[in-house]
């Protein structure tokens, strides 16, 4: 794997302080480190207990753990928007050799640190923003779950991970809203035909100027046919679909995406 060059981003220190000593100590430390997003469980204490989607993301995790590989011993894992580190614990779990969780949010990866010492798990935290993951090389799998509705440049960020990240899968997940059903999309139509853009299916990202879920950071949340478009159009191959929100990926070799040339110039050094 390369080692990261003229990055933003940026290796987080790891602080040296004591750990909890008993579960009021413990307790403590995760509530002052709050509010979580992620619920973890840190030896039998939940970090966010009241989540609003019940215990998650552990329950949704189980509903597509057995799609990846039980074994990831020697591989590589970049967990992209890993928040608290959830994904990342899973995959040095599971034997990976290399994991390192990016986020863009100093507050979460606090909470990420800290978590990995009390679970004595050996992960890298590192602080920057998704458009920076070029500069971080290839990992053989990279997660990307819950992130791409948060980005103003979705696609660029698709694009990103295909051209410079994702060495073998990629993990994907996205919130989606509108029809879930998938037109079948021609290679082209005439310019006067306006008939497929009203079907249902057809792919479709949407807007969000203001808020969604009392959250500003939404901005494009797409429909079922358009996350599938973007992930082919960005050059990967489907290779399943466990959860209508997650897809496992594999790069496409026929399909390359192009970027702007200030990125080519950042993956090519
Ligand atoms: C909804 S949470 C998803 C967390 C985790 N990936 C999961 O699936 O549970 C979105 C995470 O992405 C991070 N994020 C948002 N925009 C980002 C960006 N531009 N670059 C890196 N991380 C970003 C947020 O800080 C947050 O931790």
């Amino acid at each position: 794997m390369a080692i990261a060059r003229r990055s933003n981003v940026h290796q987080l220190a790891a602080r040296a302080a004591p750990l909890p000593s008993s579960l009021a100590e413990l307790q403590a430390v995760i509530d002052e480190l709050g509010p979580w997003f992620q619920n973890l469980d840190l030896n039998g204490v939940a970090t966010a207990p009241s989540h609003y989607l019940g215990d998650y993301p552990g329950t949704f995790f189980a509903g597509f753990a057995s799609a990846l590989p039980a074994d990831l011993s020697g591989w590589s894992v970049l967990d992209v928007g890993c928040n608290a580190g959830f994904y990342s614990f899973e995959a040095k779990r599971r034997g990976a050799a290399l994991v390192v969780g990016l986020d863009a949010d100093p507050h979460y990866l606090k909470q990420a640190l800290f978590a990995s010492q009390v679970l004595g798990m050996d992960i890298a935290w590192r602080q920057g923003d998704v458009y920076d993951v070029g500069t971080l090389g290839r990992f053989d799998l990279v997660i990307f779950t819950g992130v791409l509705y948060h980005l103003r440049h979705p696609l660029l960020a698709l694009d990103l991970l295909r051209r410079a990240v994702v060495g073998r899968l990629l993990v994907f997940q996205s919130m989606l809203r509108g029809p879930g059903e998938v037109a079948q999309v021609e290679p082209d139509y005439e310019f006067e035909n306006r008939v497929p853009f009203d079907h249902p299916g057809f792919p479709r990202l949407h807007f969000v100027e203001r808020r969604y879920a009392q959250d500003e950071s939404n901005w494009w949340i797409p429909n079922r046919a358009c996350a599938e478009a973007m992930l082919r159009s960005a050059g990967f191959v489907i290779l399943s679909h466990p959860d209508p929100e997650v897809y496992i990926c594999t790069p496409n070799p026929e399909v390359m995406p192009p970027l702007p040339p200030a990125f080519e110039v950042q993956i090519h050094g």
